[in-house]
């Protein structure tokens, strides 16, 4: 049968299993920077499940041990070369589309040489550093203690794309038995574009289903060449017995998902609308267009339960050179709106980049 014997180290020296992004503004059109408003829409899991391919690649994505607290832990995410094949080759209707891009847009920002288009494509299906940070720096906390021990968990992560720091909540609520979670956790997924939360964001929910120990049942029932066979070649097939299977671990899991896509300006009347509060609010590379803050901010805002203090962390390169966004004009919009913002983690190494925590009164 086939054990997590994976050769990690080998794995991640190859330089072909992330391809990250440093630097927003090489990806930024300049002058272009109005992110317009799109009309939220709110899938449920099995709305999103009918558009997933029948088999995906993936890659390991090391997040390093960002304090001494923490410890280095391996996330899988949908290989980027395998989703743009998806929306490239599949027909018109195997993909709905965004209330915005139809799916000529779509086939136009996934062959575009820039890896953002404002207002079109907010760079959701890579990887963007600062994620690594916010997984690391999760990895670094008693979640139990912090935010897991309530009796309903609602974990909101804002502009997820890839949703490295949501995988890694995930990873962390699979590696316990069931019987050890008998709150309820819903898990909001939010990007601008419907086609990236498709695309990559559920096929990485599954995938972080499939790599723990939540799937063992379902890995015991599948022939050991198969198992074994796929897993050399990073494959995972999407079988209809996978999918209820992994259907059945959410419901013994008490796990819900909702994905949501849109502009923050709208996503913020759903929110508003529905009296929908968070425990834990996770957002990284989402600062760099100053046109935007004031959505976002409101969206933190009106999102942060009360009872108990919700989590609400933010990461983000320091400064986003030519795009005007960063963490200073991120805090000062933060501060003007009654808000406090406290540095949890800071690099210099490579891009400058923190993480904040934010809190109201
Ligand atoms: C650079 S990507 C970062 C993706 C991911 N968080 C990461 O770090 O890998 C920026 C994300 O913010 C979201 N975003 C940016 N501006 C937005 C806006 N005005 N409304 C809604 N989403 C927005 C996009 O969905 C996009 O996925």
């Amino acid at each position: 049968m086939f054990k997590f014997d994976f050769k990690l180290e080998e794995l991640e020296d190859d330089e072909n299993i992330l391809d990250i992004p440093n630097d927003i503004n090489d990806h930024v059109t300049p002058g272009i920077n109005t992110i317009s408003s799109v009309p939220f829409n709110v899938y449920s899991i099995s709305d999103l499940i009918s558009t997933l391919p029948s088999a995906i690649s993936y890659s390991p994505v090391k997040i390093p041990k960002i304090n001494s607290s923490s410890s280095a832990t391996t996330l899988y995410r949908r290989d980027l070369f395998d989703a743009r094949y998806q929306l490239i080759s599949e027909d018109d209707d195997s993909i709905p589309t965004d209330d915005r891009n139809n799916d000529n847009e779509n086939l136009l920002f996934i062959d575009a040489p820039s890896d953002l288009m404002p207002g079109v494509y907010e760079g959701g299906l890579k990887t963007w550093e600062c994620s690594l940070d916010l997984a690391g720096y999760l990895a670094s906390l008693d979640l139990d203690r912090s935010v897991i021990g309530n009796d309903e968990l609602s974990i909101l992560e804002i502009g997820c794309g890839t949703a490295i720091p949501s995988l890694y909540c995930l990873k962390y609520l699979f590696s316990k038995p069931p019987s050890a979670q008998t709150s309820r956790t819903i898990i909001h997924l939010q990007d601008y574009n419907a086609v990236v939360l498709k695309l990559m964001t559920l096929p990485n929910v599954i995938l972080s289903w499939y790599m723990s120990p939540a799937s063992e049942a379902y890995r015991k029932t599948l022939p050991e060449d198969q198992d074994s066979e796929l897993a050399m070649e990073f494959t995972l097939e999407f079988t209809e017995d996978l999918i209820a299977a992994f259907q059945n671990s959410l419901t013994d899991y008490h796990i819900e998902f909702r994905f949501i896509s849109g502009s923050w300006e709208d996503t913020n009347t759903w929110i508003t609308e529905n009296r929908i509060k968070f425990d834990l609010i996770l957002s990284s590379e989402t600062v760099y267009q100053i046109s935007s803050l004031p959505h976002l901010i409101t969206l933190l805002h009106n999102s942060v339960s009360n009872v108990p203090p919700p989590l609400c962390l933010i990461a983000a390169k320091v400064v986003y050179f030519g795009v005007g966004g960063g963490v200073e004009s991120f805090v000062k919009s933060v501060t003007d709106r009654g808000g406090r913002s406290e540095t949890v983690f800071e690099t210099k190494t490579g891009v400058a980049r923190k993480i904040m925590k934010i809190s109201w009164s």
